[in-house]
């Protein structure tokens, strides 16, 4: 099966809070340099042949996490689109936010709509942030996104977590321990590295064997 060109990266953000803990920081702290981290993931994505890029932003169950936590989230989610919205349009990427809206402040929806739209000519990496997101509840609502080649997650933990069950039935998984706000385009070099070595044989079976 030949290497696709367009490849699908897709990203479970994870460690923001212990690379805060460790440096005596608030959690918040993290989660401000997990935005660093999204920034420069953006910009390296498409030199290293991404096309798609889907960022797990917030679950579905991360509701459950404490509410100054997640107030001071959804205000970093609006400061940072529209903040980025200008490189955004001048890099040629398309952002979209999937997941549930009808749960998010009033602000945010609005930041969302505006950089949607104002985006909506960028077609040199299709960037989509996962908020309020649930696959179960995705699946459930027939919104289904491109499949997936590539899905990362830092933090050390291996789980998929509710992120795009359906997308990843192929996914090449690639985990690693490196906090989210420590990960950068050298990182993302070294996932597709790995990524480029896998083969894909999608229930087939190998091409030399397959004659
Ligand atoms: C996981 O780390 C991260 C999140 C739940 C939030 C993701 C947010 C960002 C990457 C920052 C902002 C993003 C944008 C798009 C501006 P965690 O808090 O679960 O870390 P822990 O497992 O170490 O506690």
């Amino acid at each position: 099966m030949p290497q696709s060109s367009s490849i699908h990266v897709a990203i479970i953000m994870d460690g923001n809070g212990r690379w805060a803990a460790r440096r005596g920081l608030p959690r918040v702290a993290g989660h401000r340099a997990g935005a660093e981290a999204v920034r420069r993931v953006v910009e390296a994505a498409p030199d290293q042949g991404i096309t798609a890029l889907t960022l797990y932003a917030f679950s579905a169950d991360n509701w459950k996490r404490p509410p100054g936590e997640v107030a001071a989230l959804m205000r970093l989610f609006a400061r940072h689109l529209r903040t980025e919205t200008p490189r955004l349009v001048e890099n040629g990427v398309r952002l979209e936010v999937v997941g549930r809206r009808d749960r998010l402040p009033a602000p945010l929806v609005a930041g969302i709509t505006a950089v949607e739209r104002a985006t909506a000519p960028g077609g040199r990496l299709a960037l989509r942030l996962a908020v309020d997101y649930s696959a179960r509840w995705a699946i459930g609502a027939g919104v289904i996104l491109p499949d997936v080649d590539l899905l990362i997650r830092t933090g050390g933990e291996q789980r998929l977590s509710d992120f795009l069950l359906w997308e990843a039935a192929y996914a090449e998984l690639y985990f690693t321990d490196t906090m989210w706000p420590d990960f950068g385009a050298a990182d993302l070099a070294r996932a597709l590295a790995d990524f480029r070595t896998r083969q894909r044989r999608f229930g087939g079976l190998p091409e030399a064997a397959a004659g």
